[in-house]
């Protein structure tokens, strides 16, 4: 298992390019089952996450070829001989649940491994089967996997009890797809919801109204490939200005979602920390002197739960109390008792952390214990007296690009060791 050694306190500068985003590039790689001719993905990230959907597509039938230097994918999706997604793959990847849409929109059936829980918490699926239920599913639960048979799925009023980005793109996909109209209300308002709706519309889906709460899909009989650039990565973009941000060191990060992280930085703003808009860039120009915050993670436009952990790291060098509150997960603080290793003052009251910052971190040997609570452990060696060590960075590979390179290539020191 590859770990990190960072030796911190040192300054980075320069600019720096976000990659194509993982939250999206999935669901899209997923979407790509409804086609029945190749297509051909740009900006696809060369992630684990990436590759595991890429096997989970490959054992359905489809034929796959990536190439990393480009980060062009071609998808093709015309052999499809399986509705079957293995526990193997859905165990390492929760995201692979979402090829049951396209599967039952398409064949009318699919048999997929119950994902199990994962390191922040429990993260069910049942809006996904009432959902399925309401379009004419019928599902039942035997050895693991969850079996789903239609004939054939139909247009349904959906109505989400909370606004779950899964949900809302597998029934967006399943409904494309499917005889009749599909509104889903109370849907997932997340940018990468809109880019697969924009996707599947550039393959002659008709779904209106995606980024707002009301979603209306009417379906069509069949959709034809159509090139699709992956929507740029906004957890990466906000991970890379808290680097900025944690390091006090001004920074240019080149190609971001322009308005997807607007709470997000609204939020850096009032530490103290000033930004910088061009058209395909954002400048950052950190605070010698931020102060904490008070923040709660909620649905988009919300502040984003996936930055919250990252977030935590930083407020741990700021001055005052900061005080975070979850929405999402109630139990992602994993990565709390690994920061008060390296000298963070954080409190946990129920759902809230209490950040008492502005107390030096001095660098220790961590443990990445979940993705985004991985990539705080990466921003608080940055930030930390003396050489940190991160294990189990298997985590970080999941969903970020070749962090430690694009970190080093600003001034970072950070070893993979192998
Ligand atoms: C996606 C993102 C993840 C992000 C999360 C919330 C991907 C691959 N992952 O995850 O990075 O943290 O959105 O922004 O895109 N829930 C249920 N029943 C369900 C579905 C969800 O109770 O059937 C709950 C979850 O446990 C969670 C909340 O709803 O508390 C939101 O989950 P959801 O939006 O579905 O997250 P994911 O799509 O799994």
């Amino acid at each position: 298992m590859d770990r990190f050694i960072i030796t911190g306190g040192r300054p980075l500068q320069g600019s720096v390019t976000v990659s194509g985003a993982k939250n999206s590039a999935l669901k899209i790689l997923a979407a790509t089952l409804l086609l029945t001719k190749p297509i051909r993905l740009r900006n696809v990230p060369d992630l684990m996450d990436i590759r595991t959907m890429k096997r989970v597509l490959q054992t359905l039938g489809a034929k796959i070829e990536y190439n990393s230097d480009e980060k062009i994918m071609d998808v093709d999706p015309s052999g499809l001989n399986s509705t079957v997604a293995p526990y193997e793959l859905v165990k390492t990847m929760r995201a692979s649940f979402q090829v049951m849409g396209p599967l039952l929109a398409r064949f009318g059936r699919a048999e997929i491994s119950l994902p199990g829980g994962c390191a922040i918490g429990p993260r069910p699926v049942d809006f996904h089967l009432k959902a399925f239920r309401e379009m004419g599913a019928v599902i039942t639960t035997e050895h693991g996997y969850i079996q789903a048979v239609a004939s054939p799925l139909h247009g349904a009023s959906i109505y989400l009890d909370f606004p779950s980005v899964g949900a809302t793109e597998n029934v967006m996909m399943a409904a494309s797809l499917t005889e009749g109209e599909t509104i889903i209300e109370n849907a997932a308002r997340e940018p990468e919801v809109e880019d697969l709706a924009n996707f599947l519309n550039g393959c002659g889906a008709n779904i209106q109204g995606a980024g707002t709460e009301r979603i209306a899909i009417q379906g069509v009989s069949s959709l034809e490939p159509t090139e699709h650039r992956i929507l740029a990565d906004r957890i990466e973009t906000g991970t890379l200005l808290l680097a900025a941000c944690i390091t006090r060191s001004e920074l240019e990060v080149v190609n971001p979602p322009m308005g997807a992280l607007d709470t997000f930085i609204e939020k850096l703003r009032e530490c103290g920390n000033q930004f910088e808009f061009s058209q395909n860039s954002i400048r950052v120009m950190p605070s010698r002197n931020p102060t904490g915050i008070q923040f709660t993670t909620r649905p988009h436009p919300g502040f984003p739960t996936d930055l919250q952990a990252p977030m935590m790291a930083y407020l741990t060098t700021t001055e005052g109390i900061s005080v975070i509150s979850e929405g999402i997960y109630e139990n992602r603080f994993l990565h709390m008792s690994e920061l008060l290793r390296m000298g963070g003052k954080i409190q946990l009251e129920g759902a809230r952390a209490l950040v008492t910052g502005g107390t030096p971190l001095s660098g220790a040997p961590v443990m990445a214990s979940d993705l985004r609570g991985g990539a705080a452990l990466v921003l608080a060696g940055l930030a930390a007296d003396g050489r940190t060590e991160v294990s189990r960075v298997y985590h970080i590979d999941r969903g970020y690009e070749r962090l430690e390179e694009k970190l080093c290539a600003l001034g970072a020191q950070i070893e993979r060791i192998s």
